[in-house]
């Protein structure tokens, strides 16, 4: 892959947008999006708010409609689960599918929907930020059916179920307690934390992943056996929260979710001032959030925020493209700034060198590992969440070249769930629900630039 950010003949971004609706439409399954038809065939929470971003470019009904259908599964103890499942869908389709959460029996105590069944764990907040952006897309469809007001309250209610359940660290900062939290499944931050937990015997359960992507670029078989064994164990809790249970706990603090829950309490202060509502209480945890990233997980020497293992006490070392999206961070210290973004084009990440889009994980690790899923890879989402964040602080260059990147890879690679940053080449699965959603909101704001 060059470096050049030359801007592509208009013809082909047309093209680009249809094949993006395409994408989307054929997703669809009536009430809400699946970021796959193969390979996850229900509905994924933070998938969801990414979708809403682009399905507002097409329809603001759709976008509307993507973000209520999730939030009409939350539980009542205001978690918003990680995935919702389709009924139509046959069993065998995913795993770990509803007869392993078993959501409306096991996860009743805390809440869970009745008739819906749902996983039990959650994924980044991104969704109060996205409800925003839906609704600034389109102000007069959100009016006229009450979007703002229709969400406000459940997305309320999910901010406030991090606070108070989530908060294992004491410092104000949620604690993520499986790695399929953080929407990073398999990252190198994991790693050690993830050590210390029995896998759950291969024999045990049955992966439906691998039928439909190659093995080389999903996470191995020791990893799934951790993350069933963790689930297995929530579940069997009732899916309660509360302090880290004993040294083999999962408990991690991750700068990435925490950043997202951060911009996304400055979008709830935002929809509150709209609706006429008291801001005081999302500016106030933003506020503490920025204070607590920056206390907690900031890293001078690395020039970029690390995951705090709560359990053992201590920093990860690992470079994950998830101690850079405190860059959408609104408020940072102009040092802070000025480091993340050295660090994101510097040697670990190359962004603007080696990579036109970031990559998951350090270039120059030993782990590093350009087709694995969350181990190198570039992912659409995080880096339309760097395009945001370096347009946020400025730096207009570099988020323009970073949208034609994401732009040129999702039309080059048939908007591959992730790609090899060094080649370009597409990896995991293809027609990818957030790699469409993301291209279409750019070209829609790239169009709105001109
Ligand atoms: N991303 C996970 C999976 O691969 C869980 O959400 O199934």
């Amino acid at each position: 892959m060059t470096t050049t950010t030359a801007p592509a003949p208009t013809a082909a971004r047309s093209d680009l947008r249809r094949a993006a609706v395409r994408v989307l439409l054929a997703n669809a399954t009536g009430s809400a999006t699946v970021p796959s038809r193969s390979l996850y065939p229900h509905q994924w929470s933070w998938d969801s708010a990414f979708v809403a971003l682009g399905l507002a470019r097409l329809s603001p009904r759709r976008a509307q409609r993507e973000l209520e259908t999730l939030l009409g599964a939350q539980w009542a103890d205001g978690r918003v689960p990680h995935i919702v499942f389709n009924p139509a869908v046959p069993a065998g389709a995913y795993f770990p599918g509803p007869d392993f959460w078993r959501s409306s029996r096991a996860g009743a105590a805390a809440g869970a929907p009745r008739r819906t069944e749902t996983s039990g764990i959650v994924q980044p907040p991104v969704h109060a930020l996205a409800a925003w952006l839906v609704h600034r897309a389109a102000p007069d469809a959100s009016d006229r059916r009450g979007f703002l007001r229709r969400v406000y309250p459940r997305l309320r209610a999910w901010h406030r179920y991090l606070a108070r359940e989530r908060d294992h660290g004491g410092t104000g900062l949620v604690s993520v307690i499986h790695p399929w939290e953080a929407g990073m499944d398999n990252s190198p931050c994991w790693d050690g934390p993830l050590s210390r937990v029995v896998p759950a015997p291969a024999a045990s359960f049955r992966r439906a992943d691998l039928t439909h992507a190659s093995a080389a670029d999903r996470p191995t078989d020791l990893d799934y056996g951790r993350y069933v064994s963790l689930a297995a164990a929530y579940r069997d809790q009732g899916y309660r929260d509360g302090p880290p249970a004993g040294p083999a706990a999962f408990a991690v603090e991750d700068p990435g979710f925490n950043a997202l829950l951060a911009a996304s309490a400055e979008a709830l202060a935002a929809i509150a001032r709209t609706l006429g509502e008291d801001p005081g209480e999302h500016r106030a945890t933003a506020a503490a959030l920025r204070t607590a990233l920056t206390a907690r997980l900031w890293c001078p020497e690395r020039g970029q925020f690390l995951c705090r293992d709560v359990t053992a006490a201590a920093l990860v070392g690992e470079r994950s493209v998830t101690g850079l999206l405190p860059l959408l961070v609104p408020g940072l210290p102009p040092e802070a700034v000025a480091a993340l973004t050295a660090t994101l084009t510097g040697p670990h990440f190359g962004l603007g060198t080696t990579t036109r889009l970031a990559p998951s994980y350090d270039l120059r690790a030993p782990g590093y590992d350009g087709s694995r899923y969350w181990r190198g890879p570039a992912w659409a989402n995080t880096n339309w969440l760097l395009e945001r964040g370096l347009r946020q602080y400025g730096d207009t260059a570099r988020a323009d070249a970073l949208a034609e990147a994401l732009l040129d890879s999702a039309a080059a690679t048939g908007f591959a769930e992730y790609t090899d940053p060094l080649t370009g080449e597409g990896r995991g699965t293809r027609d990818f629900a957030w790699t469409a959603a993301v291209a279409l909101d750019l070209l829609a704001r790239a169009k709105e630039r001109r």
